[in-house]
């Protein structure tokens, strides 16, 4: 049981979990940690392991202000609920990506049953004023299976993924009895005004609920919640203070070394096909194609750590990188010169900041992404005297937010090679000046105004 506390605390619900000491792959993971880190609180999600049987118990475990509770999955549950329906069934629907989605009866079952486990084990730790903030795809129904258990609590949901619009979401087989799930919350947070437009449009004309002001729903059945945009953050000093004394670790010098003053190219992503890495590889390898004056003078490190790898559209897109860096160095490479530095592992912030920090250009270049924390990172990073220039996909949350990147089609090879150009040419005036303006963004935005912000209109 836990100890009863007057003020209530901060339980949030996630699937995946940042551990102590784990490097965190994801930007949930990344900015929960950094929320909870401030303002204490209790972590409640998936351990990361498989075990005999779902959560045959609790591990806790204390970290600073951060408590942390997690539960093992059994293979089958492991395999219906994550690898099936929340990663081959939502995440291609949330990421406009109707053609890969993968439906099927037990994979919604393995959902659900999963999602009843969280509730389950998570009401032996709810104390009456507490605040519940459930993060992502995976765990949609939780708020209405709390309810079930007559859980009165204030209950938060923030999406970090895309919405697409109702017209797509509609595709999802028995969609209703899901989404309709999304009222027992008592606010829903997304990252854009798009997204926002789509939750509002489907609870309208596919569930009948009413509209009010202030994103106040009604739903069919008359529960009242809330809807509001709310684009995450980063720790904007922290990052910026980590880059600056990024320069004296030996990863750094390596790094530096190696380049014998070429311009770096950076890109950073988990290996997942919404990331557009293809298409990036493609953009570059027409650069090299149409500027040989850039040949030996530039270098592109791709950092790009398998996520998912038992799900077959993960191996495929790994299968294809390979293929796609390998064909690209082999035409272009000299005995002195990789085009492009494939690297499939992923690294600490600590180290991350540092190479954004000495990379001319940031290429980050989504075909969807609910917000994109690596854009943000790598403007973060910069030195103010002598910034790099931000390549940024029009479809990533964060092109909201960073107008003053190079915004491109990721689709449209011709019009990302002519932004490479253009950012590696850009003079240092330009430079300061577009990222002054989107440093000012990521100062007011940081990860603290992002919690606050929700949990205040949570409370309200
Ligand atoms: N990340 C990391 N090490 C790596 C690669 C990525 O710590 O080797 C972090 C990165 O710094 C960022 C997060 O993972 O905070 C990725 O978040 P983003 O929103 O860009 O994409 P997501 O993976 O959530 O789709
Ligand atoms: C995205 C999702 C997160 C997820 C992360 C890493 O950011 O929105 O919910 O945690 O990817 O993916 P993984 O499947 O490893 O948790």
């Amino acid at each position: 049981m836990a100890p009863p506390s007057r003020a209530g605390q901060l339980i949030v619900v996630s699937n995946r979990v940042a551990l102590p000491k784990q490097t965190a792959t994801g930007g949930l993971a990344s900015a929960m940690r950094e929320a909870l880190r401030e303002r204490g609180g209790l972590w409640f999600g998936w351990s990361g392991k498989i075990a005999r049987q779902t959560a045959s118990t609790v591990h806790h475990r204390q970290d600073g202000p951060v408590r942390y509770a997690t539960i093992d999955l059994s293979r089958s549950d492991h395999d219906h609920f994550y690898d099936g329906y929340a990663n081959r069934t939502l995440w291609p629907l949330l990421h406009y990506r109707p053609d890969l989605v993968d439906y099927s009866r037990g994979h919604l079952d393995g959902y659900l049953r999963v999602n009843n486990v969280f509730a389950e084990r998570l009401i032996d730790l709810i104390e009456p004023n507490d605040t519940i903030w459930v993060n992502d795809y995976h765990l949609i129904p939780l708020a209405a299976l709390l309810r079930q258990r007559r859980i009165k609590n204030r209950i938060g949901f923030f999406l970090h993924t895309p919405l697409p619009a109702a017209g797509l979401l509609i595709a999802l087989p028995r969609h209703r009895e899901l989404l309709e799930t999304l009222s027992s919350y008592d606010l829903i947070g997304l990252h854009t005004a798009r997204d926002l437009r789509s939750l509002e449009e489907y609870f309208v004309h596919e569930t009948g609920a009413s509209l009010g002001r202030g994103h106040r729903l009604r739903s069919s059945q008359g529960r009242r919640f809330r809807a509001g945009m709310f684009p995450i953050g980063i720790d904007t000093k922290h990052v910026a203070q980590d880059a600056e004394q990024s320069e004296s670790l030996e990863e750094i010098a390596d790094l530096r070394t190696s380049l014998e003053g070429r311009a770096l190219i950076i890109g950073v992503d988990r290996l997942d096909y919404s990331k557009g890495l293809p298409q990036r590889f493609h953009a570059y390898a027409r650069l090299l194609e149409r500027a040989p004056e850039l040949h030996r003078q530039v270098s592109f490190l791709q950092i790009a750590p398998p996520s998912r790898t038992t799900v077959p559209e993960y191996r495929q897109i790994r299968r294809e990188l390979e293929r796609s860096a390998g064909h690209i160095n082999g035409l272009y490479a000299a005995p002195d010169w990789v085009p492009i530095r494939y690297v499939n592992k992923s690294f600490p912030h600590s180290v991350l900041s540092g190479y954004y920090r000495n990379a001319k250009v940031g290429l980050v270049t989504p075909m969807r992404d609910g917000m994109n924390l690596v854009a943000k990172e790598y403007v973060a990073s910069q030195d103010p005297e002598n910034p790099g220039v931000l390549v940024l996909s029009r479809f990533a949350g964060a092109a909201q937010e960073l107008t003053q990147a190079l915004l491109v089609n990721p689709a449209d090879t011709e019009e990302v090679a002519d932004a490479l150009q253009q950012a590696l040419s850009m003079p240092l005036a330009e430079r300061r000046q577009r990222w002054r303006g989107m440093m000012d963004v990521l100062e007011r935005h940081d990860i603290t105004a992002w919690r606050q912000s929700f949990l205040g209109a949570l409370a309200d």
